[in-house]
């Protein structure tokens, strides 16, 4: 295992694994990037490279053109549709078999840790499947909405609400929307708690997600980041890996009991 600092060894890593009583998996989008999900940053694919965020990720962008909003999102909503969990999923959906002892919380919109069996994914940004009115609130089911051949250009005007006639915006969190504070307290109460946080795929970037492995290393866990291109200076253990590649490894440490 590809681990890059000097005081770091796997027996290390394997021992804090299986000594853990709660370990806390934190995702970003570079755990689906092996299932072709394009990131956002960092990368010549990433999305916030080849689109204007301020004119598809926020209400404002929503209320000036609905359109082009939610037609790209339902092409999104297609790509992952055709798209299947890779390595890292399925791995830490077999991680979550081992015990209750281990909490999943994804910045993801996708449902690739849900279709490789994760069970109680806790979606931090939202999911791209619970679609709600925009005025009212109510969840609304647009399964048989998706154009499984949107492009992303195509401009979709979105459904209305049954309840309200309100326009169906995507379930996401956009730019300048709170998280759910009742659920971010629950998240850094459990943060403080965990001995081992394993933090994949995320460029650590967007706030206030990227308190959780904060103040976990602050309360005293061992903080293991997986990434290609590191970028947590507070991580213990810094695996310089794909996600797909590095979690069927930890997979099998936590295995070899
Ligand atoms: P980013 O696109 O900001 O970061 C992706 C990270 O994944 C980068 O650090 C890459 O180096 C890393 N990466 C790429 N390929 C990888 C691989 N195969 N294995 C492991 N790591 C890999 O994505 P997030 O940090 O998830 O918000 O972005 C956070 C939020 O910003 C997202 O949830 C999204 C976005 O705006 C919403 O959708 C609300």
């Amino acid at each position: 295992m590809n681990l890059i600092k000097k005081d770091m060894n796997t027996e290390n890593l394997k021992s804090s694994l299986l000594t853990a009583k709660h370990i806390v998996i934190f995702t970003g989008a570079g755990v689906s990037a092996d299932s072709g999900i394009p990131t956002f940053r960092g990368q010549k694919n990433g999305l916030w490279g080849r689109y204007d965020a301020s004119k598809l990720a926020s209400a404002q962008a929503f209320e000036q053109d609905p359109a082009l909003v939610w037609g790209w999102y339902q092409w999104r909503k297609a790509q992952v549709m055709k798209a299947a969990p890779c390595a890292a999923h399925l791995a830490i959906a077999q991680m979550q078999d081992l015990g209750p002892h281990i909490t999943l919380i994804t910045q993801n919109v996708d449902d690739l840790h849900e279709r490789a069996g994760s069970k109680n994914v806790i979606h931090l940004h939202g999911s791209l499947f619970r679609s709600r009115c925009f005025d009212c609130g109510q969840p609304y089911s647009d399964l048989n909405d998706c154009a499984l051949d949107a492009n992303e250009a195509v401009r979709i005007d979105p459904p209305n609400c049954p309840q309200c006639n309100g326009r169906i915006r995507p379930g996401v969190v956009w730019f300048g929307e709170p998280l759910s504070k009742k659920l971010f307290d629950l998240l850094l109460a459990g943060a403080r708690r965990c001995d081992v946080m394993i933090v994949a795929g995320t460029s650590g970037l967007v706030r206030p997600a990227i308190e959780i492995p904060k103040v976990a290393a602050r309360a005293g866990a061992k903080l293991v980041e997986i990434n290609p291109e590191p970028s947590l200076a507070q991580a213990d253990f810094s695996v310089k890996e794909a996600a797909s590649v590095a979690f069927p490894k930890i997979l099998k440490m936590m295995q070899r009991a």
